[in-house]
């Protein structure tokens, strides 16, 4: 098939290469000119294991291709994928005017049916907008489609190649058998493809995430329990996860979830109850708990120390807001370490792929290591805000030469607490009780 994509940031480029490479002609469309010569040349823009490989080979097997021509895209294309950025306006709506911007061309452009597929995630009642934007100016048939994207940062390709399942909004006949061709290579092993009307699949993608972001934030507020009461959120965790009604996934207790996509949507979501005057008062308290989680860590640190941390050295790793990702979008560690410069704390950070990025956000107002030891150098305390594998097993004995102290304060419960205790250490992680080191 014939597939243009219009928006070439995370969603756009992970959709038209992962298309390409189930074998379809993909022309991805940005107006951002560097960016589409540099993907010509074969460079990824955004870092996500395995992208760059079947990037390459499509773009070599003449089946990704990129342009500024949104025109041309669409000429060739049966298919329009849009992909554009959301972003969430000062009352926390989603700002739709690039898409309706697009939209309103599309209804220019278009000399043959066309499915128009809304790929961003989008308020309910976006795929009406962008039908009557298109049908203002159009006078061939066309579908909007909605179509909503579960990618997880880190695992998006694979996500994208094997779904757990695909959502497809549209009352089309038509728009249906184009989609179910198209994401048949997808869906062999059985998973299904659930075809619904456009608002519902709009709010599929909403109520999944807002749910992930509840689930997770339950278990917040059960490790934060289980502090006071001296349980082990890590037995809870387990005692519960076990029951298949539960599900062990997304029970890790943490300093608070960030990216690009809860914290937004779940603000969405709640906004939008709120113009419907429904009050989705589960989902307003999910936002606060976790804008509180997110300074749990800062907390126990001037608990420990005092809570004026003049003079006080501390050593971060991480700062992606989950590992395997440069995204520092709602990063906790991006509060946490507000938090404990306002109190007189020096950091010295160290994130195996997020570094530039902070650099570029906060300058000097952290230091930064070349590695993970490296910024032990001479510290009160380790604070760990990011689970890299590379910090899972580290070598302690490195890092208790470099630490003034044997202090850790980890906000993704990354080691054993026996281990800690027989390696010495004072170690404060989330919802289990406090090893101390007298
Ligand atoms: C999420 C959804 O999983 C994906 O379906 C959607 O399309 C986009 O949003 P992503 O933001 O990439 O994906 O990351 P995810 O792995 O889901 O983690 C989100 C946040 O939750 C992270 O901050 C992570 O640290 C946190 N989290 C996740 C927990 O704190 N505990 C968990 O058990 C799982």
């Amino acid at each position: 098939m014939k597939i243009a994509v219009v928006g070439t940031g995370y969603v756009g480029l992970v959709t038209g290469t992962c298309f390409a490479e189930t074998g379809n002609d993909v022309i991805c469309v940005d107006i951002d000119i560097e960016k589409v010569e540099k993907m010509r040349a074969g460079v990824v823009p955004i870092y996500e294991p395995h992208l760059d490989v079947i990037f390459e080979r499509n773009i070599k097997q003449n089946r990704l291709s990129f342009t500024t021509n949104l025109e041309e895209a669409v000429e060739q294309a049966q298919i329009i994928f849009l992909a554009l950025p959301t972003p969430p306006g000062e009352d926390g709506s989603a700002d739709l005017s690039y898409i309706l911007g697009v939209a309103e061309e599309l209804g220019k452009m278009i000399k043959e049916y066309k499915v128009i597929v809304d790929k961003s995630t989008v308020p309910v009642g976006t795929a009406d907008k962008v039908k009557e934007t298109i049908a203002k100016h159009a006078n061939v048939d066309f579908d909007v489609v909605s179509n909503p994207e579960f990618l997880r940062e880190g695992f998006a390709v694979d996500d994208f190649l094997k779904p757990d399942r695909v959502v497809v909004g549209t009352e089309s006949a038509k728009a249906r058998k184009v989609m179910e061709e198209l994401y048949k290579p997808f869906v062999r092993q059985g998973n299904p493809i659930i075809f619904m009307d456009e608002k519902s699949a709009e709010l599929t993608k909403y109520a999944a995430n807002s749910f992930l972001a509840t689930k997770i934030t339950f278990m917040n507020e059960i490790a934060n329990y289980c502090e006071l009461i001296g349980a082990n959120v890590d037995d809870v965790r387990r005692g519960m996860g076990t029951d298949t009604r539960i599900g062990n996934r997304f029970l890790f207790p943490g300093i608070g979830y960030g990216g690009s996509c809860f914290p937004k949507d779940v603000q969405a979501l709640a906004k939008s109850g709120k113009e419907t005057a429904y009050d989705f008062s589960i989902i307003n308290s999910v936002m606060d708990v976790n804008h509180k989680q997110k300074y749990v860590l800062a907390e126990k640190v001037k608990a420990y120390f005092g809570s004026d941390l003049k003079g006080k050295k501390l050593a971060l790793w991480g700062l992606a807001f989950k590992p395997d990702t440069d995204d520092i979008r709602e990063a906790p560690a991006l509060y946490m370490i507000d938090e404990l410069t306002k109190a007189g704390a020096e950091i010295t950070a160290f994130d195996p792929e997020a570094m530039d990025n902070v650099k570029a956000l906060l300058g000097d107002k952290i230091k930064y290591a070349s590695n993970q030891y490296e910024a032990l150098e001479d510290a009160d305390a380790l604070l760990i805000a990011t689970e890299w594998q590379v910090f899972r097993t580290p070598d302690f004995d490195r890092i208790s030469d470099k630490l003034k102290a044997k202090v850790i304060f980890d906000g993704r419960n990354l080691y054993d607490l026996v281990d800690m205790r027989n390696k010495g250490y004072y170690y404060n992680s989330i919802g289990r009780r406090t090893i101390t080191n007298d």
